[in-house]
């Protein structure tokens, strides 16, 4: 496991999964790997190829991921890069699906920054399962043409809905989902952001706007009183800590799957 940022939930989930399937993993940051000294990815790739089983890492850029994968000759996983966080889309699903038994047709707003590594991979993820998929960002902050293509190629009749408006966004929905209005390697922009991002606030008011059976994502960490309140996170429609927990499951799932017959 290559960290080139910080993680709780990725690591110890990761870590926690392998042990209990009698495997083992390491930790590395960038840092401690000869990768901080300039040995390229894909040397660093072609080695460790040779002595483990699967290589899991979290970037800043996407390319690094991508130049890993080219190089690796053992599955390479995204822990999150700056573009996407396949791992944690896992997990909400596996929430979402213990909650409403199916994935097609379900309803889910994400109110925040659009553009961001969880709304990307979580576009994708809706339009492969076919559900009702609405983003609410301000101006600036919302979902890229390359990723909506990208969408709209997996699923020609995904119902895909862009707008500024975060009440429109949530009317009637099932699950709302946030995330932080500044990610990782954006915290030069985080003044700006906060000035901009508080009428996306997931709040008892945008929930009162919703199904009544809605339940509240988020993929942790939370800024309290930015994207979410206390009264939210913490209240009754809130799944975020069986979500959390489901990235474990899920990661479990994904490492069988990648690593049987092996
Ligand atoms: N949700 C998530 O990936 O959390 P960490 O940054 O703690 O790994
Ligand atoms: N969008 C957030 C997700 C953290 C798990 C970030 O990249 O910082």
């Amino acid at each position: 496991m290559i960290f080139e940022k910080p993680s709780t939930r990725t690591r110890i989930s990761f870590e926690v999964a392998m042990l209990e399937l009698g495997g083992h993993s390491l930790y590395l940051s960038s840092r401690d790997l000869q990768l901080g000294r300039g040995e390229t990815i894909g040397d660093t790739a072609r080695v460790l190829s040779r002595y483990v089983d699967a290589i899991m890492a979290r970037v800043y850029s996407h390319s690094t991921l991508e130049e890993l994968a080219k190089n690796a000759s053992v599955p390479v996983i995204n822990g999150l890069s700056d573009w996407e966080h396949p791992c944690q889309i896992l997990a909400d699903f596996l929430t979402i699906k213990e909650e409403f038994g199916d994935l097609q047709g379900v309803s889910l707003a994400f109110v925040g920054d659009g553009a961001n590594n969880v709304a990307n991979s979580l576009m994708l993820a809706a339009a492969m399962y076919d559900m009702d998929f609405r983003v609410a960002s301000p101006e600036g902050y919302q979902p890229s043409e390359e990723i909506v293509k990208l969408a709209k190629e997996i699923n020609p009749n995904f119902k895909l809905t862009i707008t500024t408006d975060p009440f429109e966004a949530t009317k009637g929905v099932k699950v709302i989902y946030t995330d932080v209005w500044t990610s990782m390697g954006q915290e030069e922009e985080a003044q700006r952001r906060r000035e901009v991002f508080p009428p996306y606030q997931v709040n008892s008011k945008l929930l009162e706007n919703a199904s009544e059976d809605v339940i509240v994502l988020h993929c942790l960490p939370a800024h309290r009183g930015e994207e979410i309140t206390d009264e939210v996170i913490d209240g009754p429609r809130s799944r975020v800590w069986d979500q959390a927990e489901n990235r474990l499951h899920a990661q479990k799932a994904l490492l069988v799957f990648l690593l049987e017959g092996k």
